[in-house]
């Protein structure tokens, strides 16, 4: 479905990436693993793609302008094309996931919001520009329903987890971003959509694995190849019309 597609996914070594860069490989296209860890890259191509055939590594800081620049440059002299950018990294501070309304840290949120929806903005902002001057590109952002809907609290009591007022921001943020980009980029031959997936299951305790269970249709916490059907979906041609969506997956959690 996506014959030699040359597609970046941000923060591809980790979690979901890595299944996003499998999938996009087992689809025939090529898999380029732009993260900030070389190491974790490494790791995962050899697991995906031992032969380096349909992957590669280049770094990426999605937080520095020079560094996507040096990126799209190295991908270009590769490959003399893009397809398409997804925005899947995930940048946060030591302090991330702790922040509490009532006793907040300012500063903190906004290094967050700085390193992630500043990060999924500059690294569009940039491949925007390489798309336009090419005359097509493909921009699909990795979103969360906690930019949908607010978070269900009492799924977290009795653990250590927390769902932060920045992560919500953000995520509304970037399905927002995607529509007004989807919009001005008009005629340009970019489009631009967003996947807002459920939980990904990570050995979260077992009380929260239950009750998040409770408020799902069929499966509840997901696995991160669950979402990568959609990712395919908006990278083929066969959504050739679909601009500025978002696109929840989530087992109904929603509901
Ligand atoms: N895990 C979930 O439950 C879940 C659910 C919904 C949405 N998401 C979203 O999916 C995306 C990926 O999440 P994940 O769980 O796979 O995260 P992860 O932490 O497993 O992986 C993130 C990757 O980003 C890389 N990275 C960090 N800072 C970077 C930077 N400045 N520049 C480039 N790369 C950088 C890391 O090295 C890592 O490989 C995120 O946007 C996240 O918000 C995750």
């Amino acid at each position: 479905m996506l014959k030699d597609k040359v597609v970046i996914v941000t923060g591809g070594a980790g979690l979901i990436g890595k299944k996003f860069c499998q999938e996009i490989i087992r689809q025939n296209g090529i898999a380029v693993i732009a993260d900030i860890s070389e190491e974790m890259a490494g790791n995962v191509i050899q697991k995906i793609d031992s032969k380096g055939l349909n992957s590669f590594f280049v770094k990426l800081d999605v937080t520095s302008k020079d560094s996507i620049q040096e990126a799209i440059k190295i991908i270009h002299e590769k490959y003399g094309k893009i397809d398409a950018l997804v925005n899947n990294a995930y940048p946060r501070t030591k302090k991330w996931g702790k922040n509490n309304f009532y006793n907040f840290d300012f500063e903190d949120f906004c290094e967050n919001m700085k390193l992630q929806l500043g990060g999924y903005v500059l690294t569009s902002q940039q491949f925007a520009l390489y798309f336009k001057n090419q005359g097509f590109g493909n921009i699909i952002s990795i979103s969360s329903i906690m930019g949908v809907y607010a978070p269900k609290f009492e799924n977290y009591e009795g653990t250590e987890m927390h769902s932060p007022l920045e992560y919500s921001v953000i995520k509304a943020g970037v399905n927002h971003m995607t529509r007004w980009m989807a919009k001005y980029l008009a005629n340009t031959g970019i489009r631009t959509n967003t996947i807002a997936p459920g939980g990904i299951f990570d050995n979260q305790p077992q009380s929260f694995l239950e009750k998040y269970r409770k408020c799902c249709t069929s499966k509840g916490m997901l696995d991160s190849e669950d979402i990568s059907g959609t990712l395919i979906y908006l990278l083929s041609d066969m959504s050739k019309y679909v601009n500025g969506q978002t696109i929840i997956v989530d087992d109904g959690w929603g509901l």
